[in-house]
């Protein structure tokens, strides 16, 4: 991910955004490139990354005056409350040739296949720690089943997407909606992203294989566009 957007934004210097910064690694990775950056993101002060380059605000409220070389969102754009106004601020804060580059997770393309090749290489639950995202987002698609499979028929759709419900997460046609919206696509590819929640020896090499032969979805994708005329 680190080396596609680096790859994108190109010889530094470049004025940079990044959009739900998280724990600030990108940003790191960014300013140590020699680009001149700015990270927000409205996390608790606990968990918010520090040094001159973090601000605790979320987009809609960030109101630095452009333009912007490029915008940076990696897996934040499903969780932005007001994302329609959030993508048109950033198509405002970007100058006219400048690029958003985008890396997003698509939950709503976790289909039965795909969460059964999931839940058939979850790592072995550990009493002592906190379950991950990805355990706690099939745990109800197995309720009651904890011994074996049962036919979850047409319910999956409906389970992942009460459970996106739950967390305020948007699905990834009303991102890609968005997007399109605001933007011109430069460039845009699905590519794999359950396997660091899988158990050890599964690897991105197996969740491509998994989704070139069509058993399993990619649910992620990255996304790079300049700002609609
Ligand atoms: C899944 S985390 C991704 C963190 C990091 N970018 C990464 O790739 O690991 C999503 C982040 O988006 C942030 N976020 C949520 N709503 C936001 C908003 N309206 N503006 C900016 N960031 C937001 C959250 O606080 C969270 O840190």
């Amino acid at each position: 991910m680190e080396e596609f957007v680096l790859g994108w934004i190109g010889d530094p210097p470049a004025k940079v955004l990044e959009v739900g910064c998280g724990k600030g690694e990108l940003a790191r990775a960014l300013a140590r490139a020699g680009h001149s950056v700015i990270a927000i993101d409205p996390r608790a002060p606990e968990q918010a990354p520090e040094g001159p380059v973090f601000r605790r605000e979320r987009i809609e409220e960030f109101c630095e005056l452009g333009p912007f070389d490029h915008v940076v969102a990696s897996l934040s754009l499903h969780h932005v409350e007001d994302l329609g106004m959030a993508l048109g601020k950033v198509a405002d804060l970007l100058r006219a040739e400048g690029t958003l580059v985008v890396v997003e997770f698509a939950w709503d393309r976790i289909d039965e296949a795909t969460a059964e090749w999931v839940l058939e290489r979850l790592p072995a639950a550990s009493p002592s720690e906190k379950p991950s995202w990805l355990r706690r987002c099939c745990r109800g698609w197995t309720r009651g089943d904890e011994g074996g499979m049962c036919d979850h028929g047409g319910h999956t759709e409906a389970h992942f997407a009460g459970w996106a419900g739950e967390e305020g997460l948007h699905d990834s046609q009303r991102v890609r909606a968005e997007l399109q919206r605001h933007f011109v696509e430069r460039h845009f590819e699905w590519v794999p992203y359950l396997y660091p929640d899988l158990a050890d020896g599964v690897s991105e090499a197996d969740e491509s294989v998994a989704i070139e032969v069509e058993a399993i979805n990619a649910t992620a994708f990255r996304y790079v566009g300049t700002p609609a005329p």
